[in-house]
């Protein structure tokens, strides 16, 4: 597993505003899309490309063009969902599909409630959209599920990460080809499962108390 953990004061800024409790959701909705742009940079660093040959107003020159078939963004909902317009304004052409998943607050276990996917991801590059990598129990979840159907590699993007969490993921994709890049690996899981110092529960942050 490649881990890539952001080094940026803008990330540690933005980042630094968006764990503030007294962030309203507007602003939290506005920097979480601007940090998923700012991590989808390097986050993309391994899309596949074809060399094209085109003509300028001045040559003929070679460049580059995203492969088909096209990457697959898949947010995880609800919070994920905060994080797709960031993704896509990067890579316009990828495609998108679904997951809901929710994490049973007492046992901590990951549900799945809603898929709408390709049936067949053969070949596909999977980029997962998820604020939060807690105790690692959803991304792991939605990283089987997605190599299940065909996907050839996972990227997941996440805003803040627990070590706990990361450990778990590496353990259960080993031999996997995945990657992980995080706005910031924090200190800790509380005893509840909450990242330390992390931000608060994303979901509730971005979008009401459910
Ligand atoms: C949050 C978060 C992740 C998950 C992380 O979702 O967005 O999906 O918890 O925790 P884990 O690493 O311990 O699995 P939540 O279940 O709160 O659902 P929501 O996005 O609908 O708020
Ligand atoms: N889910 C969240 O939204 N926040 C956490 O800190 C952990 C899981």
């Amino acid at each position: 597993m490649r881990v890539h953990v952001a080094d940026h004061p803008l990330i540690t800024h933005k980042l630094t505003v968006l764990r503030d409790k007294n962030t309203p959701s507007p602003t939290f909705r506005a920097l979480a899309e601007e940090l998923v742009t700012l991590l989808a940079y390097e986050a993309t660093r391994g899309v596949r490309t074809t060399e094209v040959t085109i003509q300028t107003p001045v040559a003929e020159t070679t460049g580059l063009a995203i492969s088909d078939p096209k990457p697959l963004v898949v947010p995880i909902l609800r919070a994920g969902l905060g994080m797709l317009e960031g993704m896509v304004k990067l890579v316009p052409t990828a495609e998108v599909g679904f997951l809901g998943m929710v994490r049973n607050e007492e046992t901590l276990q990951p549900d799945i409630y809603a898929e709408r996917l390709p049936d067949d991801l053969s070949n596909r590059q999977c980029f997962v959209l998820d604020p939060m990598l807690a105790t690692g129990g959803s991304l792991i979840a939605a990283i089987d599920y997605l190599f299940d159907r065909g996907a050839v590699d996972v990227t997941a993007v996440c805003l803040l990460g627990a070590p706990e969490g990361l450990a778990a993921v590496e353990k259960a994709t080993e031999g996997r080809e995945v990657t992980i890049v995080l706005g910031a690996l924090d200190e800790k899981l509380n005893e509840v499962g909450y990242i330390v110092p992390g931000l608060g529960d994303a979901g509730d942050r971005l979008y009401g108390t459910v």
